[in-house]
């Protein structure tokens, strides 16, 4: 998805200068994302028989309208009138941000507005893991913690509770994946040191997980899995 591409075409650039967690740039650009339907996809059996990890990826980009949808499955607002998410977390404390790596750059998932924030220009997405797929995919999901929102915990726990948070988050995705026919891996094996300078992070923030989301190169029948 060329996701700048269409920004400026689109009547939905806006500027946002508070929502930015952490940022980096004064006043980034925020990119609006389609509505999420309200209904629809597989009935949540079939996608909890069909759901499994997946290493080969074609490097089309999702449709705006597919990473609107999982952005949302993954972490975003399901109860509009107190913010709440699609995935418990920990003691009502935000503490996972979704940075999503693209082509075209990286972006911070915004749920409040369901937006995404420019953050970085560069393509970093072979920087997030070590397997030879990590960098086709279209998009990588960073789940970074933000250990100053945890201030009374212990240095092992904010990594505890941070994975769960993330974990939970990773299920949605996966399940949202298996509903869709993408696929999906959530991945632990990457550089700690490369991903975070790349990422520009500061010390108390870390990178749980990441995951990679793309359409499978082998399309799965779903009636194998009847
Ligand atoms: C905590 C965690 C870390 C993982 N890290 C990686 C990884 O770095 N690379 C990878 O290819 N798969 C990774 N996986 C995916 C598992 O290998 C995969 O879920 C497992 O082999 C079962 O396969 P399935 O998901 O297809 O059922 C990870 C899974 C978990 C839960």
């Amino acid at each position: 998805m060329a996701l700048k591409q269409d920004m400026d075409k689109s009547a939905a650039i806006i500027c946002a200068e508070a929502a930015v967690p952490d940022p980096r740039t004064p006043a980034a650009q925020a990119y609006v994302l389609p509505p999420v339907r309200t209904h629809g996809g597989l009935l949540l059996i079939d996608a909890l028989r069909l759901r499994h990890s997946t290493r080969e990826y074609d490097s089309r980009s999702l449709p705006v309208r597919l990473l609107s949808e999982l952005l949302w499955a993954a972490f975003g607002i399901n109860r509009p009138a107190t913010g709440e998410r699609t995935a418990p977390f920990w003691r009502h404390v935000m503490v996972i941000d979704i940075y999503v790596a693209m082509a075209d750059g990286v972006w911070i998932y915004a749920p409040e507005r369901h937006e995404l924030l420019s953050y970085l220009d560069t393509d970093i997405r072979a920087t997030t893991g070590l397997q030879e797929f990590v960098g086709e995919a279209p998009v990588e999901l960073i789940y970074v913690a933000h250990g100053d929102r945890m201030p009374d915990v212990l240095a092992e726990d904010r990594r505890l509770f941070a994975s769960v948070d993330s974990a939970f988050i990773g299920q949605n995705v996966y399940l949202f994946c298996a509903s869709e026919g993408l696929g999906t891996v959530f991945r632990g094996a990457f550089d700690q040191k490369k991903l975070a300078e790349a990422l520009k992070l500061d010390d108390k923030q870390f990178v749980t997980f990441v995951q990679t989301v793309g359409r499978p190169k082998a399309w799965i029948n779903p009636e194998l899995y009847r």
